[in-house]
């Protein structure tokens, strides 16, 4: 696998490729790749003919108080894990050439309305970062897909609906959730928990998978369901940011009679901020 820091590089092989007719699947992360990443990358395989994954922690997603400048940087280490997971091609640009003028004064992609609720209250700017830099990878990159994992859901809408408004010739595929055997959500975050919090850590799954077995159930009052799943974290130690149940396509409340639905989660345990989502089918 060859790395490469610069857009000009990362362009001319990509550009290469395409010329020669070959497709390439895209998998954009921030490093300290765990098994999570790794699966996104099995899964490019599947779906083109070459991979390119990039590792950039990107200020723009950071809130003030948040984890920028504590967020592990592993490159050695990822570069070994993506190799052998048959990624062709990493991207792994410094700040300065992502952003050679300074965060100040950016062009930004906005994508309003969803990137305002649920995570997007409790992180103002976060999801119009994301959005920024993906929308800046697209246009480095060229990938014909790009894979996203579905643990970030809310992540993954966001991008959908700026593909779409945007015209991007982007496939965008989501990826189901890896979780531990304990059934937490594998995360780069799990990394900073103490070692009695990741214990406590799968109480977000278990509560998640109580909610949605009482939804699937037939129970209506949603409000109350989240209202009791809240008081239940927090019994358990957690401070929740919000649990709640949505329309799966749009994240909007649910009106009556949705068949698609998804029960979502963010609490922080000590300083870790988790966040964690099921899928509901209703047949
Ligand atoms: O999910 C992530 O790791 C990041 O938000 C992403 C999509 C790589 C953008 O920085």
């Amino acid at each position: 696998m060859q790395t490469v820091t610069t857009i000009a590089e990362i362009r001319s092989l990509v550009a290469a490729w395409r010329a020669a007719g070959r497709r390439v699947a895209f998998v954009p992360t921030m490093g300290n790749l765990h098994a999570g990443h790794i699966h996104l990358v099995t899964e490019a395989r599947q779906r083109a003919d070459r991979v390119v994954a990039s590792i950039f922690v990107n200020p723009l997603q950071f809130g003030v108080n948040e984890d920028f400048s504590a967020y592990p940087r592993t490159l050695a280490a990822d570069q070994e894990k993506l190799a052998a997971a048959g990624c062709d091609l990493l991207f792994a640009p410094t700040e300065q050439e992502m952003y050679p003028l300074g965060r100040d004064g950016l062009s930004y992609v906005e994508v309003p309305g969803l990137s305002d609720i649920l995570c997007g209250a409790w992180r103002p700017g976060h999801f119009r970062g994301v959005a920024t830099v993906v929308s800046k990878l697209f246009h480095i990159v060229q990938p014909d897909v790009a894979l996203f994992g579905e643990k970030d859901y809310q992540q993954l809408l966001v991008i959908r609906l700026m593909v779409r408004d945007l015209d991007m010739p982007v496939e965008i595929i989501g990826v189901p959730t890896v979780r531990e055997t304990d059934g937490l959500a594998m995360s780069s975050r799990n990394g900073y928990l103490a070692a009695g919090e990741r214990q406590l850590a799968t109480e977000i799954h278990a509560t998640l998978q109580a909610l949605a077995a009482e939804v699937r159930n037939g129970a209506h009052d949603y409000p109350a369901l989240e209202a009791a799943a809240m008081r239940h974290l927090e019994q358990a130690g957690f401070r929740p940011d919000y649990v709640s149940v949505r329309r799966a396509e749009d994240l909007a409340v649910p009106q009556g009679g949705e068949r698609r639905l998804v029960v979502l989660a963010a609490a922080r345990l000590g300083a870790t901020r988790l966040i964690d989502n099921l899928l509901i089918d209703i047949s």
